[in-house]
Formats: C-alpha cells, structure tokens, sequence
C-alpha cells in the first residue's frame, strides 16, 4: 500500500540543514521536505536547488494548508518565536536544540502544543540512532545490572567554534545547551527523569577578541555572558547519580565520555552526538568488549525523530522525542545554571515519560536487509 507521507517545510537552511533535508528528501518514507524558507532567500534557494524541493517564504509555508510539519532549523534565540507561529497556524513542529531560551518561553510552548492538539517534537534526536538504543538494549537486558551512578565529561574550544557559529556564544546556544544537551537527552532516555541538581559553574574568559583572520567577524571583541564551564551532580528519580563535566575552553577536538555504572558491569555509551559511535561493555574481571549494534541509524539521521514523529502520527501513539523530555533536560541544565547562580540545588518541576526503545534488528544492510525506517512503524 503506497504510503502517504507528512509533508513538511524546513525553516532555517543554514549549516545543519544538509544533513536533515538529505534525509528528508531522500532517506524517509514516512515525511517528505517539500519547501524550505530562511530569512536570507538566497540560502533557501540554494537549499532548495540543491534537494529538488521550493524556495518559499517562512509567512508563506505556515499559512499553505498542504504543509503537515514545520522542522525548524533556527538559532536558539529565535526557537520560540518560530515555534509558536507554527503552532499557532495549526502545524506540527519538530525543532533543533532546544526548545526556548528561557524557561518561561518553554514552558509556554509545551502548553500551547497541548492547547491546540499538536504534535512537539525537540531535538536531539540522536537518541533514536543505533549507539543510544544499543546501550538501551544493554541496559534493559540486564547486563549492567542496577543503574548507580553515570558520568558525563564533555569539552569544546568554543573559541574556535564561535568563530562560525556566533549564537554558541549566547544565551541559549551556550556549550551546556548547544552540546551538553545531547549527553544529557543519552541519559534521560535511558536513566529517567532527574530530581535535581546542584552545580558550579564559570565563564571563561569573559572578554575576548576574535582572532580567525578568515572570518567576516575578525578583530571583535566578544562578551561571554554565558556560564560554560560547568560541574554538577545530578539525582535522577530512581535514585542513581550523575557526575557532569562541561569545559567549553578546552581542545577544539572533542573527547565526550558517557559512562553508566551499574551493579554488574559498565557501560561506556560513546558520543551521543555521533549516530555510529561503538558502545563498549565491560563486566567484572573482564575485558572490555565492544558490543555489536542491535539497532540501525548508525550514520548522519538527524530527522529522524520528525520522522518518527510522522509514523507515530500514523499509529496514533505518542511520539518519542517528546516535547516533555525536551523541556526537562533544558529545565535540567537551567537548573544548573540556578543551582550555581543561587547556591543551593536546584528541584526539577518538570516530569516526563521515558520513550519506548525502537525494536531491534533493523539495521540497515542494503536490499537484502529490513528497512531502518521499520523500527519506526
Ligand atoms: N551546525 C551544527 O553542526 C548543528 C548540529 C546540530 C544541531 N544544530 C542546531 O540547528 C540549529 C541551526 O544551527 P545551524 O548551525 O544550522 O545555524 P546557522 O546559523 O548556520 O543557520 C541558521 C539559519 O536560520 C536562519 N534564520 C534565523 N532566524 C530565522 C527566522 N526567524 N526565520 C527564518 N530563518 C531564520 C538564518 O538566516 C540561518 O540561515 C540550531 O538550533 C543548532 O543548535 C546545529
């Protein structure tokens, strides 16, 4: 039966837009990139040269009735205004990291999804990809035992990177939510909702010159106004523990550790934000093994958790990269931010129900092979 696929436009076709509308256009079946927009009408007509789909404006695809889906590939700074506007023209949205810059924008719009029936989905989906349901499946399975504690170090050299990507350096699109996000999103997928936390924090060099000669940006001066070297704990509801390590003036080259520690063995997760990144088991007196995949989507799928979205429309269910996960890890780390800022740990308000796993065994291996996009069924 030929499938009828949740059409969508892409708002915001700047440097991530590659990878979603190469998937979006070619990958899934189940959503289909038909338009994209951006406030430079340049950008969206290359985009949309590019992946054989219509350049339009942002007040033109909200109000066209055929367009199921907004994927809103912004800034953070301009998440919420985008957001809104597309729930308020009845569409449903899924958005990159995260939701809001603030707490009471996202709060707002988790509600105004609810108000008007619509579905909200946030990144990073990262947690569909193979590397995170491989280490779920380790974890359900029983081969670590009870979840203790987990360990999350995350370094960048935000130097360089706000060199080309200046929201990095402002609110909202600091290293703990541009990047810490996805560690953060691994372990609420597998760990649970947080109870609270409490957390130090610092602002490297508060001052400083841009000094990459290449860049239109070169010989200004920058305020960081934003914490992003940050040391916190975390209680989960379950009553295990994480220790959170983010260094946003360290090596450019990024060396992520996510380790679960469990009652009978370790669980070591890999990068979160890199969809193959192998998962690595060890038990008590033994080698370290690297455990094979047990699920698919172990290259560049970042859209697919919009397309996920559009099969769980389909069926009726929720959909996993929720709109209350999301909210949480971004009260979470705000929480860190509280906690450091007022000295005292930081209660979480927020709540929300752990997704289902995907189904293992759809792995891609070519005609032959189940399709990955099964598991999304
Ligand atoms: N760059 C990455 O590697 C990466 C990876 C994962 C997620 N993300 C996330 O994706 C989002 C976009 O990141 P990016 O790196 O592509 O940024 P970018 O700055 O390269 O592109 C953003 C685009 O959005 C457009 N834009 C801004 N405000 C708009 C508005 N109100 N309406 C329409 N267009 C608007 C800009 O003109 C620009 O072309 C961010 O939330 C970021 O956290 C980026």
């Amino acid at each position: 039966m030929p499938i009828k696929p949740i059409r969508a436009a892409v708002i915001g076709c700047g440097a991530i837009s590659d990878a979603y509308l190469s998937n979006l256009t070619q990958r899934f079946v189940g959503i289909k990139a038909v338009a994209c927009a951006d406030l430079d009408e340049e950008k969206a007509r290359t985009q949309a040269e590019r992946y054989g789909i219509t350049a339009r404006t942002s007040a033109d695809v909200l109000s066209d009735p055929d367009i199921d889906m907004i994927i809103n590939l912004t800034p953070p700074a301009a998440h919420y205004s985008v957001i809104k506007q597309a729930l308020l023209h009845d569409k449903h949205v899924f958005s990159e990291k995260m939701i809001a810059v603030t707490l009471e924008e996202g709060r707002e719009l988790v509600r105004l999804a609810d108000e008007r029936g619509l579905r909200l989905g946030v990144a990073p989906d990262m947690f569909l990809t193979g590397g995170i349901q491989t280490s779920r499946y380790i974890v359900e399975r029983g081969l670590i035992g009870e979840i203790q504690s987990a360990n999350v170090t995350v370094n960048r050299n935000l130097d360089v990177f706000g060199d080309i990507l200046p929201f990095l350096e402002q609110p909202g699109g600091s290293m703990p939510f541009d990047y810490g996000c996805y560690h953060m999103t691994a372990l609420a997928s597998i760990m649970g909702p947080a109870r609270r936390v409490s957390a130090f924090t610092r602002i490297h060099s508060p001052e400083r010159t841009r000094l990459r000669v290449t860049s239109p940006l070169f010989g200004q001066t920058v305020t960081h106004t934003e914490p992003d070297v940050v040391t916190a704990v975390v209680e989960y509801a379950s009553g295990a523990l994480a220790t959170v390590n983010f260094t946003g003036c360290s090596n450019v080259d990024e060396e992520p550790i996510l380790d679960i520690y469990g009652s009978a063995g370790i669980l070591r997760m890999g990068d979160p934000n890199v969809a193959g990144s192998s998962v690595r088991l060890k038990k008590p007196s033994q080698p370290e093994v690297t455990f094979p995949f047990t699920h698919g989507f172990l290259n560049e799928s970042r859209g697919v958790g919009a397309a996920e979205i559009a099969w769980s429309m389909k069926a009726g269910r929720p959909h996993r990269a929720s709109k209350e996960m999301g909210f949480h890890v971004f009260e979470l780390i705000h929480g860190m931010m509280i906690s450091a800022a007022e000295s005292r740990p930081y209660e979480m308000t927020s709540t929300f129900t752990v997704p289902e796993p995907l189904p293992e065994g759809y792995i891609d291996r070519g005609f032959w092979g189940p399709t990955e996009e099964s598991a999304l069924i």
